[in-house]
């Protein structure tokens, strides 16, 4: 949409990004986490961020419940919401990659246009999509919050998988399995992905 913000003169600091990448001794990037509700989005970005943290990485987190309680609670689950809910925190994350942090997002994110509008804001390399892949049987079986029973019931309207749409990524950096492969491996895979690709050492 546009921008109603006229006449904006961005103010350069003294302190700026290689400063902080520096002190922090990584760059700044996302880890982009996409896929249906129940396919372990939350679970494996709070392990990896565990696993980076321990490695001396300074990270941070944003995740769908808990940006929808702040500063997303103006929002639902419309097309129009969604795509709103994704702009910002795509804004968001590009202010973390700003501050030198490596920020780990967790959304469903379900439209591939969306996630692309969020990765347009970076530079080459500095998102990293991962597509956390599990059949929707899977994720209905896991059911964590009783929300599938509840959508297939008909009390929740736009449930992504049952009447929402959920657009796969054709070319995400990082494909993780999270019915075949452990949590764990999940974590590996993409900490190899980052080693390998010297995104930290
Ligand atoms: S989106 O599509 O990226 O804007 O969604 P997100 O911000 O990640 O929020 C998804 C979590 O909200 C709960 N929830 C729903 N999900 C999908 N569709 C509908 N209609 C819906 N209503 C509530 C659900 O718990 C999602 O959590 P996760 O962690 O993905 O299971």
């Amino acid at each position: 949409s546009e921008s109603k913000s006229t006449n904006i003169v961005w103010h350069q600091g003294t302190v700026e990004r290689p400063q902080r990448e520096i002190l922090n001794r990584h760059r700044g990037f996302t880890i982009w986490f996409t896929g249906l509700s129940g396919s372990g989005k939350s679970t494996v970005s709070v392990a990896l961020e565990e696993r980076l943290h321990g490695m001396g990485c300074r990270t941070y987190r944003l995740d769908g419940d808990n940006v929808r309680s702040g500063l997303n609670r103006d929002l639902a689950f419309s097309p129009e919401d969604r795509i709103e809910n994704i702009r910002r925190i795509g804004e968001v994350a590009k202010l973390f990659r700003d501050a030198g942090v490596i920020n780990l997002t967790a959304f469903i994110s379900p439209y591939r246009r969306d996630r692309e509008m969020a990765r347009a804001l970076s530079s080459d390399n500095d998102f990293v999509e991962v597509y956390v892949d599990a059949p929707l049987d899977v994720c209905e079986q896991r059911d964590p919050k009783g929300l599938y029973k509840r959508a297939r019931a008909g009390s929740i309207p736009n449930f992504t998988g049952i009447s929402a749409p959920y657009e796969p990524p054709e070319e995400a950096e990082i494909h993780i399995r999270t019915g075949e492969s452990s949590v764990d491996e999940c974590v590996e895979q993409i900490v190899a992905y980052l080693l390998a690709n010297d995104y930290i050492e």
